[in-house]
């Protein structure tokens, strides 16, 4: 696959995966491209565990289903991010950015407006919306053939110092090399995140993953196989939307957008 197809097709994967294991081969490349990417004085601050055995993905997806439940029935996850929830393509269209919930049970729709109230989600509640979500968000992550635990050098990794931004920054490189790669190889990827929203729920991830005290677990993500048909989850988001060059893109300083920028270099 060209470069250039790998980014302008990369993206995340919402639902399930093959359950295929996900063969050494394609393992070992993954942990190779991870490895080459660049760091700060090449200190490499990333350190990786791989899972692919049933019953610690199936701890940890009990564990993140639990706290998408936990999170989306208390309000915190709708109060935390809802400046990027879309609920029309022409709202999409206006701002190119966020998550646009395309797909939603019938039942739902005409509460759209309402998600980020206190009556809204009263209702999403009263609908048990957060349970069906959590079961499903488990049932993902356990169909799931791998998952990556990424972690941080604390040596490196030192939060308040220059330092922090310089390991964030290469263990983001890292992680992308993976998610290109994945196209590559006919994976998809992502983030098992639910449980960092919910506190103490990332300590037992740590646990189960045996998490020393000199690496800070950063992620976890869920990777397999594409299927061939990729059926959509019930509740489903788009995200591939982006902005225009003129929007994040400055000429010379940055009193001057970038002009002319705006039609896509190649057929979307
Ligand atoms: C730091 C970070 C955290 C993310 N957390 C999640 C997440 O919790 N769940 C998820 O499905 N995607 C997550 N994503 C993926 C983004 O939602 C996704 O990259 C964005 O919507 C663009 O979509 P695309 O990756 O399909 O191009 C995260 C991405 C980043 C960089």
């Amino acid at each position: 696959m060209q470069l250039l197809d790998a980014i302008r097709r990369r993206k995340t994967t919402n639902g399930a995966f093959l359950p295929d294991p996900v063969s050494e081969e394609h393992q070992r490349l993954l942990m190779e491209v991870a490895g080459r990417a660049p760091s700060q004085l090449n200190s490499q601050p990333w350190r990786f565990v791989i899972v692919d055995d049933a019953e610690t993905i199936g701890t940890i997806a009990s564990t993140s289903g639990e706290s998408m439940t936990e999170a989306m029935s208390n309000g915190t996850f709708f109060e935390r991010y809802k400046p990027y929830f879309r609920f029309s393509a022409a709202e999409m269209e206006r701002r190119r950015d966020g998550m646009l919930f395309d797909k939603l049970p019938a039942p739902l729709r005409p509460f759209t407006g309402q998600v980020f109230t206190p009556r809204g989600q009263a209702l999403m509640n009263a609908m048990r919306v957060p349970h069906m979500l959590g079961e499903e968000n488990r049932k993902l992550v356990a169909g799931s053939p791998l998952l990556l635990g990424v972690m941080l050098d604390r040596a490196e990794y030192r939060p308040g110092e220059l330092s922090s931004f310089y390991s964030v920054f290469s263990m983001g490189a890292a992680m992308e090399n993976v998610w290109l790669t994945t196209l590559e190889v006919g994976m998809g990827i992502q983030f098992v995140s639910f449980p960092m929203e919910v506190p103490g729920n990332w300590a037992r991830i740590e646990e189960v993953l045996q998490v020393p005290d000199d690496l800070e677990l950063m992620a976890v993500y869920r990777l397999g196989y594409l299927p061939p048909d990729q059926r959509r989850p019930a509740i489903d988001w788009s995200s591939h939307q982006r902005k225009l060059p003129s929007q994040y893109v400055f000429r010379g300083t940055c009193a001057t957008p970038q002009s002319g920028w705006d039609e896509p270099l190649c057929a979307e």
